[in-house]
């Protein structure tokens, strides 16, 4: 292989070789092995400066942060292009695209010959989760864009350490390709994002393998998160009896210091995190909310049969737009340096700007797409400054609500599981399953108004079963089965709540406030746990009483609650066909407690 001059840092000869192999595919000009140091990152920072894919921010104003902008076709997920490769289709399941894995490795072989051509492979080892935790899981991906190495960087371990960890071959590498799929003929010059209109995000789950083609955004270039620690991750938990879910995780102290974790799971810009950083309201002086991560949970039972939890993650990939000082100062902060920003507005002053950031729009700056915005404009033509799904990209290292124990190798104790999507009708603002199985049901049949995450039209409700409808990369049937399986790991399963701060009044507008008022509800579920609340029975589960809510703080009007809470039998009977729908398409994996608990709701309603 001409292309790698120095020797790799690595002694792990299947590394090594497969480096040279996909090299010798792929027809790099160079081959650079990432050490992750600071100097690194800084001369990558530079290069995209050179690029133009990077702006280097005003210093004074945001030290250390970077401003990006994408091309316009690639701004979010790509679920119509994203596949499970599983042997049979079955495996797969009806919710995600299939192909048969020879097909697909024929084609991705085609599209990825020469793909690299005119610039550098990088080869990026990382490993999701604290290094030499037994909870952690290593990759290398193999990356023809400085971009996704320097976002990796925040959003995971990466470099010397975890060739360190490789070169003890005690885990299984999942090998991971990315390219933006556009290969330089000598002399061309090179566009500030470049990708390609055809998009192939790839898994195949019996060999552990993750091939990304064409796109630079997000999910779609740092493999870690969406292909690694979800749609593969979920396969090998599945196998090794743990669980690899979209979940924030907190911890909450109370005044005593008593102190509970929960995880949620919202679907994509859903409030994850917002309710990872969440600032009790006044009237909670004394109460704290410690983040241990915003997006995934690796969870799995220790030997005595309780759920701890990791994050696999170093960093927070959040959503701009409608982060502020007053919606989530804490993610304010973690974004205020050594951050990169993608799909925001750039100030003539070098800093950046998103809807909802502050009450004033600057008065000119450039969108997203470098256009001049004024508010002017955007009243004329409906044009945002940011795209909505404009992201920040930052350490979790400085976020002031960082908890003590995120790195903890062993991870946290999950007490309590929370499901939640936008619901503008129908689900009540909190209520609590009667068991796990009923617990699982309420997971499974979950549903969520769509938003600008997954790159498909926005505010229709669809179900998003546990907010893994894109992340799960088997049968989704099958992923009910292995959360039913899991009790049977269990001294005690964690008690499974349902939360809607998104029920509308007949006017559109939100019913609850939302945010840092959250912590009423988040505090409900946490005395539920502890038995110190009432809980009243209804035909879907256990709802709070007005009185066991803590209100202090908070003038909220009893009616407005009581509107919140509503089951309203004739919208139920209506979710019910809404969850026979999913059932329909996976009856041949579902499992039968899923069809008794529907008959129960039905007889209780
Ligand atoms: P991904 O990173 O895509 O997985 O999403 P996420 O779940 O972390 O989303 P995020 O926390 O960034 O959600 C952002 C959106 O949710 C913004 O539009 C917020 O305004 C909205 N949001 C968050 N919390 C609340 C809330 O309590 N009430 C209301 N009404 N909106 C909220
Ligand atoms: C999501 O869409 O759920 C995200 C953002 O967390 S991305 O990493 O792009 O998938
Ligand atoms: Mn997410």
């Amino acid at each position: 292989m001409s292309a790698a001059t120095i020797a790799p840092p690595t002694t792990n000869k299947h590394l090594i070789r497969w480096v040279d192999k996909m090299a010798d595919l792929c027809q790099p000009d160079r081959v650079q092995w990432i050490d992750g140091s600071q100097a690194e990152y800084d001369a990558l920072c530079n290069l995209l400066v050179e690029a133009g894919t990077f702006t280097r921010l005003n210093q004074q104003l945001w030290p250390g942060c970077f401003y990006a902008r994408s091309a316009p076709n690639d701004v979010a997920r790509v679920e119509d292009r994203t596949f499970i490769c599983s042997l049979s289709k079955d495996s797969a399941g009806p919710t995600n695209n299939w192909e048969d894995p020879f097909v697909m490795r024929r084609k991705l072989k085609s599209l990825f010959r020469g793909c690299m051509k005119g610039r550098t492979m990088y080869v990026l080892a990382y490993s999701m989760g604290p290094i030499g935790s037994p909870m952690s899981q290593i990759g290398v991906q193999l990356t023809d864009s400085a971009y996704a190495v320097v976002n990796m960087r925040i959003m995971a371990r990466i470099g010397a350490p975890v060739l360190a960890e490789i070169d003890k071959d005690t885990k299984r590498v999942v090998p991971c390709m990315h390219t933006v799929g556009a290969p330089l003929a000598p002399g061309q010059h090179d566009v500030p994002w470049p990708c390609n209109d055809q998009k192939y995000i790839v898994h195949f789950p019996e060999t552990r393998e993750i091939w990304s083609y064409g796109s630079g955004y997000g999910g779609n270039a740092l493999l870690g998160k969406k292909c690694f620690a979800l749609r593969i991750a979920s396969n090998i938990a599945r196998d090794e009896g743990w669980m690899a879910e979209h979940m924030l995780i907190v911890g909450v102290e109370s005044p005593t210091g008593e102190k509970t974790y929960v995880a949620a799971a919202f679907p994509s810009a859903c409030g994850k995190t917002n309710f990872a950083m969440m600032i009790p309201p006044k009237g909670f002086e004394g109460w704290k909310v410690w983040t241990v991560g915003d997006d995934i949970a690796w969870i799995k039972p220790d030997k005595e049969g309780h759920l701890r939890a990791i994050n696999p993650e170093a960093g927070f990939f959040g959503v701009a737009p409608g982060t502020s000082a007053k919606t989530n100062p804490n993610a304010m902060a973690t974004l205020a340096r050594n951050s990169i920003f993608t799909n925001v507005a750039l100030t003539p002053e070098g800093g950046v700007w998103w809807e909802g950031m502050t009450d004033e729009p600057p008065a000119e700056c450039l969108d997203w797409r470098g256009q001049p915005w004024t508010p002017a404009i955007a009243k004329e033509t409906g044009r945002t400054a940011a795209h909505p799904n404009g992201r920040f990209t930052s350490p979790a290292s400085q976020c002031p609500s960082i908890d003590p124990a995120w790195e903890d190798p062993t991870g946290v104790p999950i007490s309590a599981i929370i499901f939640g999507g936008r619901r503008p009708t129908t689900m009540p603002l909190v209520y609590q399953a009667f068991n796990w199985s009923s617990g699982v049901y309420i997971g499974a049949t979950m549903g969520s108004e769509t938003t600008a995450a997954a790159g498909a039209p926005v505010g229709t409700v669809r179900r998003d079963p546990m907010a893994m409808l894109p992340f799960c990369g088997y049968h989704m049937g099958d992923y009910f089965r292995h959360w039913l399986k899991m009790q049977r790991e269990l001294a005690s399963t964690p008690r499974v709540f349902h939360v809607n701060w998104f029920r509308r009044d007949e006017n559109g507008k939100f019913l609850w406030p939302g945010f840092g008022e959250n912590m009423r509800v988040l505090c409900w579920i946490i005395d539920r746990v502890r038995g110190r609340a009432q809980g009243k029975e209804t035909p879907i589960g256990w709802t709070p009483y007005f009185e066991d809510i803590r209100w202090q703080g908070l003038d909220f009007p009893r009616a407005t609650f009581d509107t919140l809470q509503t089951v309203d039998r004739a919208q139920w009977r209506r979710e019910i066909m809404g969850h026979e729908e999913l059932f329909l398409m996976l009856h041949d994996h579902l499992s039968s407690e899923m069809i008794y608990e529907r008959e129960l709701l039905i007889c209780r309603l």
